[in-house]
C-alpha cells in the first residue's frame, strides 16, 4: 500500500485489444484524479479488474477471482470491477461478492471521477445504465502501455447481433468519435514519439464520421497520411461493411498495414444465416477477392468458430474448403460457447463437447498445413521489420512485419542493438509456420514493397 497520502491503483485486465486501450484510459482518468498506477495488487488501495466475456463461462473465473481478493479488503484495500462481466453481471457483483464497491460497464467510464468520489466516502457505485448512450470514451490522459504502438478506438459498441454474442449486450450501441478528433489523437501520438497506429472498434469499418466528412477508408487514408506515421493498422473489420474503397486505401497509402483481419465465423451460408452475419459465404469470398486482385499483397487472417447449433458435418467442410480457398495468414479458432442473453444459447442441436473438440483440432491442423507452406513464400525476401523488444538471451530481437508475422532477427557480427520501435531490413532465412526468422541487413538495404 502507498506510504504517503497519494492513492494507488493497480489495474488487471482481460479481453480484446479494445478493452486493453479502455485500460490505458481509465488508468489515464485515474491518473488525472491524483491516483497513481502501481504494477502490483499488494502495492494498491484500488484494485481494478478489467473483465471480458467472451467465452468459456467467464463470470464463473471472474467471482472466483473476486473470493481470491476477498483477504486483501482487511488490508483496507478497495476493489472495482468494470468491462463485460461487469456490465452483463451488474449489481449481482455485489450480492456475490459484497466487498465490491464499484461496478461499471464501458459506457459508463466517462463517469468514473464522480465514482472515485463516491467510493472515497464509502459509498457504492454503479455506472450500468448508459447502454444507450450516444457519448463515447474521450480522456486526455491515457496512460500508454504499448512502448511502439498506440491505440486510437474510433468506433465503440455493437448493434450486430449475432446470435452467438455478448458484445451489443455489454458495450451499447454504436457509436463513432468525430473524424476531427480521431486525427487529433493520431498526431498526438505522433507527438509523443510513437509511429505505428492502430485503429479500434468491434467493427472498426462500420465507422460513421458524426461530421459526415469522412468514410472509415477515407480516415484511413487521411491517419496513414498524418507527418510521421509510419505504420497504420486497423481492426476488427466486419465483411459487411467491408468495401472496396479500403483496399483500395490500402494501394494508395503506403503507411496503411498489407494486412486485414476480416472474421468469417463459418463457411455455410446456412450457418451463417443462423449466426446473423448477415452475408453468404460467396460474398464473404468476394471480398476476398477485392484484397487479392489489390497492387499490394495483403494478407488476411479470420476468426472461425466450430460447433455452433446445428452445424453438421458436410457444413463444417464447408468451412475447411473455404480456409482452402482463402489460404488465410492466420486464423484464431474457437469452440462455439453458450453465452447468457444470447438467441444461440436456446438454439437446438447443441453439438456435444467432445465433437467441437474435434473439429477444432481438425481446423487448426488444417490452418497450420496451409501457413506451413504459405510462409515459405519470404525466405529470402528482405522485409522492412519493427523492433518491438530488446535482445533476447539467445540473441534474437523480436521483430513484426507490416503484413503483422513475428520475424525474429539476430544481428550481424558487430552491429548495436537497433532501439525497440525502429524499423529495419531484414532477410528473412526461415519460416515456421507462426512465425519468421531472418537476419538483420545493412541500413541501406532495399525491402520488399508489397
Ligand atoms: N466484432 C468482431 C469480433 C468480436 S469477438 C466480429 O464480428 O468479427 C472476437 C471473436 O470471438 C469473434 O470473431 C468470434 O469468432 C469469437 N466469439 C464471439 N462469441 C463467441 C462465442 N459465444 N463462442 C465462441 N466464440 C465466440
Ligand atoms: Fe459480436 Fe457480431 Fe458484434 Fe462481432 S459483430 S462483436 S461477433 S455481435
Ligand atoms: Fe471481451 Fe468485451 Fe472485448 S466481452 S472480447 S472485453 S468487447
Amino acid at each position: 500500500m502507498s506510504s504517503d497520502t497519494q492513492k494507488t491503483f493497480f489495474i488487471e485486465t482481460f479481453g480484446c485489444q479494445m478493452n486493453f486501450h479502455d485500460s490505458e484510459k481509465v488508468a489515464g482518468s485515474l491518473v488525472s484524479q491524483g491516483y497513481r498506477q502501481v504494477q502490483s495488487v499488494e502495492d494498491a488501495d484500488l484494485i481494478f479488474y478489467n473483465t471480458c466475456s467472451i467465452r468459456d463461462k467467464a463470470e464463473q473465473k471472474v467471482f472466483h477471482r473476486l473470493t481470491d481478493f476477498k483477504r486483501l479488503q482487511k488490508q483496507g484495500k478497495q476493489f472495482a470491477v468494470i468491462g463485460c462481466v461487469a456490465q452483463q453481471e451488474g449489481e449481482r457483483i455485489f450480492e456475490r461478492a459484497p466487498h465490491v464497491s464499484l461496478v461499471a460497464g464501458s459506457a459508463s467510464y466517462n463517469r468514473l471521477p464522480e465514482m472515485l468520489v463516491q467510493i472515497a466516502h464509502g459509498q457504492r457505485a454503479t455506472g450500468l445504465d448508459d447502454r444507450q448512450t450516444e457519448d463515447t470514451f474521450e480522456t486526455d490522459f491515457t496512460a500508454r502501455v504499448n512502448p511502439h504502438r498506440g491505440y486510437i478506438t474510433i468506433i465503440e459498441g455493437c448493434d450486430k447481433f449475432c446470435a452467438y454474442c455478448v458484445v451489443p449486450y455489454t458495450r451499447g450501441r454504436e457509436r463513432s468519435r468525430t473524424s476531427e478528433s480521431v486525427l487529433e489523437e493520431a498526431r498526438k501520438i505522433v507527438e509523443s514519439g510513437l509511429t505505428e497506429v492502430q485503429l479500434l472498434g468491434q467493427n472498426v469499418n462500420s465507422y460513421q464520421d458524426p461530421l459526415g466528412k469522412h468514410t472509415f477508408a477515407s480516415l484511413l487514408a487521411e491517419v496513414g497520411r498524418v507527418p510521421g506515421i509510419r505504420r497504420v493498422r486497423f481492426t476488427t473489420s466486419h465483411p459487411r461493411h467491408f468495401t472496396r474503397e479500403i483496399v483500395q486505401a490500402i494501394d494508395e497509402v503506403p503507411t496503411l498495414c498489407d494486412h486485414v483481419h476480416l472474421p468469417v465465423q463459418s463457411g455455410s451460408s446456412r450457418v451463417l444465416a443462423a449466426m446473423n452475419r448477415e452475408y453468404t459465404r460467396e460474398q464473404y469470398l468476394e471480398r476476398i477477392a477485392w484484397m487479392k486482385s489489390a497492387r499490394r499483397s495483403i494478407a488476411i487472417t479470420t476468426d472461425i468458430i466450430v460447433g455452433f447449433p446445428g452445424e453438421t458435418e458436410a457444413e463444417f467442410e464447408e468451412t475447411l474448403s473455404l480456409m482452402d480457398e482463402v489460404g488465410f495468414d492466420g486464423i484464431f479458432s474457437f469452440k462455439y460457447s453458450p453465452r447468457p442473453n444470447t438467441p444461440a444459447l436456446t438454439m437446438e442441436n447443441a453439438i456435444p463437447e467432445e465433437e467441437k473438440t474435434r473439429r477444432l483440432a481438425v481446423l487448426n491442423d488444417r490452418q497450420k498445413e496451409i501457413q506451413r507452406a504459405s510462409y515459405q513464400r519470404f525466405v529470402g525476401q528482405v522485409l522492412e521489420t519493427m523492433v518491438e523488444g530488446a535482445r533476447r538471451p539467445l540473441g534474437q530481437l523480436p521483430g513484426r512485419t507490416s503484413q503483422n508475422k513475428p520475424l525474429n532477427f539476430t544481428l550481424p557480427e558487430g552491429a548495436p542493438e537497433p532501439p525497440v520501435g525502429s524499423y529495419v531490413p531484414v532477410r528473412v532465412t526461415r519460416a515456421h509456420p507462426n512465425s519468421l526468422v531472418g537476419e538483420m541487413c545493412p541500413v541501406s538495404t532495399a525491402c520488399v514493397v508489397s
